[in-house]
């Protein structure tokens, strides 16, 4: 029997359906799995591995989007980072993979139950060689960042009027060719602010990997939810 689908109407103005596709929440069906591609991969494989999650697929060097594990107990999407919520939220995934920087830079309306420990790195404001910013006479603080509402919340928090200047990429040119004062963006190494002359001012977040839950399928598919939530734990 088929259920109409539960939606809701979102502060941005959107109609999601909350509930998965129809013909994937059967018991036997595969738990579908949103997977980041990019740098939390390797780590992600390493843990999948230990929670006896076959990550055999993952590693597959090819261009499919979509492969289900050998037992058919699993079937990932490797999908953007950014993209990874969306796809969870609305359905298309039962779980995923997210990082607290994407999920803080949005908000989504997710259960997110587990933090992996894996994907570590801060968010941080930095700038050229200078370990205190001044802010300029007369115009607001310019800040590149690829996100503006966190960056946008951290510095309203501290009082200093900014204008935000969105980046897709190579955030720390903004400094470097006077587009920006400052930049907001992630530092795991430490090595591209070095490498590039830029000190870090100010701490924004703290940023790791979480597990998140489409709210219906919390629900509908709660024994592999769980199997899959305490086998990672
Ligand atoms: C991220 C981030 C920094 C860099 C920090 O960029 O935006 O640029 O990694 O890492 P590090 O502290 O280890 O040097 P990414 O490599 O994802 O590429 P992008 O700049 O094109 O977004």
């Amino acid at each position: 029997m088929s259920r109409p689908a539960k939606s809701r109407v979102t502060a941005r103005g959107s109609v999601r359906g909350t509930t998965p596709a129809a013909g994937v929440t059967g018991a036997s069906a595969p738990l579908r799995v949103a997977v980041p591609k990019g740098r939390v991969l390797r780590s992600l494989v390493e843990r999948f591995a230990r929670a006896h999650v076959d990550p055999a697929v993952l590693l597959n060097d090819d261009r499919t989007l979509v492969r289900d594990t050998r037992d058919g107990r699993y079937r990932f999407s490797l999908l953007k980072p950014d993209d990874v919520p969306t796809h969870v939220e609305y359905g298309a995934a039962d779980v995923g993979i997210a990082g607290r920087d994407v999920l803080a830079e949005r908000g989504y309306d997710l259960y997110a139950p587990l933090d992996l420990g894996i994907g570590r790195c801060r968010m941080v404001v930095a700038a050229l060689g200078s370990e205190s910013l001044v802010p300029p006479r007369g115009r607001p603080i310019r800040v590149a960042t690829k996100y503006p509402a966190i960056a946008e919340r951290h510095f309203a928090k501290r009082g200093w009027p900014v204008e935000i200047v969105f980046l897709q990429g190579s955030v720390e040119l903004g400094p470097l060719t006077g587009l920006t004062d400052v930049i907001v963006d992630l530092v795991e190494t430490g090595t591209t602010l070095r490498d590039n002359g830029l000190v870090e001012l100010d701490e924004v977040m703290q940023v790791s990997s979480v597990v998140v839950v489409n709210r219906s399928s919390l629900k509908l598919r709660r024994g592999a939810v769980q199997a899959l939530l305490d086998a990672l734990a």
